[in-house]
């Protein structure tokens, strides 16, 4: 991997991964859209999370590491929710960022980003220590969309862009303890857009304000959730890990207690050396967070907030009425072993997909020097994908365009494309430049035919990373592909 940002970004836009949105009319900051090969690194990142969570997971079997068997199931909540939803969760009143305006170059900034934020006038200074910066009084500013439903058009219509997809969890946590046969401990996932007006959108997709989240909501009993928190930081650490992030390119840091959410007695993140980061920094992939009962009590009963003890209660008016009323439902939980009730805490493990999905760029990216076809050494960019996210999995070529391969290397791509494999036609141009094309994108295999195929009935499979040549019968590989992806 190179610490270069710029390549990272400039092979994006050259190959198709990510696009600056609305390009044409001068883009739209903060916002991005997903290009053909984008599209399916990132559909392949989410696929890898939900299978690994959701699909694969086996509710009668202990994981290594876990406290006892769960269960886990999927929901797809709408984007736009019961504007009671963000009072009670403590979004409509404290999900904001602390700005400033600068009078002097119009800019508007986040307070705690100031010292890393150049001041636009003079770059080789941060906003703030420039003589002719006049920054305002930093006041608040909410961070989530708002929009109005209807065609009225009051302001008794406005509801929000969800902030985050937990809510829509916390929600339907009595639908689906009703509707399904899941008993404590078990985990709701849900993966989806969400919204935040981030004041300095920036360094690519990393701080955008339409992005995706992979987000569980684990439910358990109070006394066992110290233990599902240590459970869930370590087993969603090793998930990166597992998908070829490097050891030395991502730390799980406990937050300090002044870091934490107004919810949370207890979070890690899961931070990733961006290359956009000065040395020895990391940015934040995935936070995993303790969240006690909160979010169902404020729910059932109002939202709630600390009181001068450090304890959770209803918010009150100064006249004694809960600031908002909570929906009234019962949102505790009947243990029918120990014949006890109770509301559940919950552990929350949230992953950007668009975060994770640029890590896993940064990550791939290699560069090193392979002999072209007349022997002489050229720049290569390399791709170094795990294979179960690489975009394209197998490139199929004819080593000419004469001779029957053609026609015999299209029916090995049909073969493919039937078998599900996600994969390329490339007869343009010499063989060398066919590889470094496919290098560029990650392609784990290349399958090449040649003039001996019709004989031996045999290809070339090449592999990216040992670069290694081996030949392999027709007749065997689709299976032989299918096996090397999942090796
Ligand atoms: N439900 C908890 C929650 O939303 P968060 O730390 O605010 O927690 C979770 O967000 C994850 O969502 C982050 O770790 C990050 O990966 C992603 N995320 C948050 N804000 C983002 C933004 N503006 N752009 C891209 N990803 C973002």
């Amino acid at each position: 991997m190179i610490r270069s940002m710029d390549k990272v970004v400039a092979l994006c836009k050259r190959r198709g991964f990510i696009f600056q949105n609305s390009e044409i009319y001068g883009g739209q900051n903060g916002f991005w859209d997903y290009g053909p090969l984008g599209t399916e690194l990132k559909r392949n990142v989410r696929d890898a999370w939900y299978h690994d969570m959701v699909q694969a997971h086996n509710e009668l079997l202990t994981p290594a590491g876990a406290p006892s068997p769960f269960q886990m199931v999927g929901l797809e909540s709408a984007i736009i929710m019961h504007p009671q939803v963000w009072k009670c969760s403590g979004h409509y009143d404290l999900f904001h960022d602390m700005m400033v305006d600068c009078h002097e170059c119009k800019g508007r900034f986040r307070q705690d980003h100031l010292p890393s934020t150049p001041c636009p006038l003079k770059p080789s200074r941060t906003v703030g220590q420039h003589t002719s910066c006049r920054l305002t009084e930093p006041r608040e500013f909410n961070l989530m969309f708002k929009t109005i439903l209807g065609a009225l058009g009051t302001e008794d219509d406005a509801a929000f862009l969800r902030p985050e997809t937990a809510q829509g969890i916390f929600v339907n946590f009595r639908n689906v303890v009703d509707s399904t046969r899941v008993r404590l401990p078990f985990g709701i996932c849900q993966v989806g857009k969400s919204f935040r007006n981030e004041i300095t959108p920036r360094n690519f997709t990393f701080r955008s304000r339409e992005f995706e989240q992979m987000e569980i909501e684990f439910f358990c009993r109070p006394d066992q959730s110290r233990d599902w928190y240590t459970y869930w930081r370590d087993r969603r650490y090793n998930w990166y890990l597992g998908l070829g992030i490097s050891l030395d390119r991502l730390i799980l840091r406990d937050h300090h207690a002044d870091e934490l959410a107004h919810y949370s007695v207890g979070t890690a993140d899961i931070e990733y050396a961006f290359p956009f980061l000065d040395a020895g920094q990391y940015g934040e992939l995935e936070g995993i967070a303790h969240r006690g009962d909160f979010d169902l009590r404020s729910h059932m009963e109002g939202k709630l907030a600390k009181n001068a003890a450090g304890e959770l209660e209803v918010e009150k008016l100064p006249d004694g009425r809960p600031k908002y009323r909570g929906s009234g439902k019962d949102l505790s939980y009947f243990d029918d072993q120990t014949r006890e009730r109770f509301v559940p805490h919950v552990i929350e493990p949230s992953a950007g997909a668009d975060r994770g999905t640029l890590a896993f760029l940064c990550e791939a990216y290699h560069e090193d020097q392979q002999p072209d076809d007349k022997g002489e050494l050229q720049e290569r960019v390399l791709m170094k994908f795990h294979p179960r996210l690489a975009p394209v999995k197998a490139a199929v070529f004819p080593l000419i365009k004469k001779e029957g391969m053609p026609e015999q290397a299209m029916a090995i791509y049909g073969e493919m494309r039937a078998a599900g494999l996600s994969c390329q036609f490339d007869q343009q141009a010499a063989i060398g430049k066919r590889y470094r094309r496919q290098d560029e994108i990650g392609t784990p295999f290349c399958i090449t035919v040649d003039g001996d195929t019709a004989q031996d009935k045999c290809v070339t499979l090449r592999d990216r990373d040992t670069l290694q040549q081996e030949r392999i019968p027709v007749a065997r590989i689709v299976d032989e592909v299918t096996m090397r992806l999942k090796s």
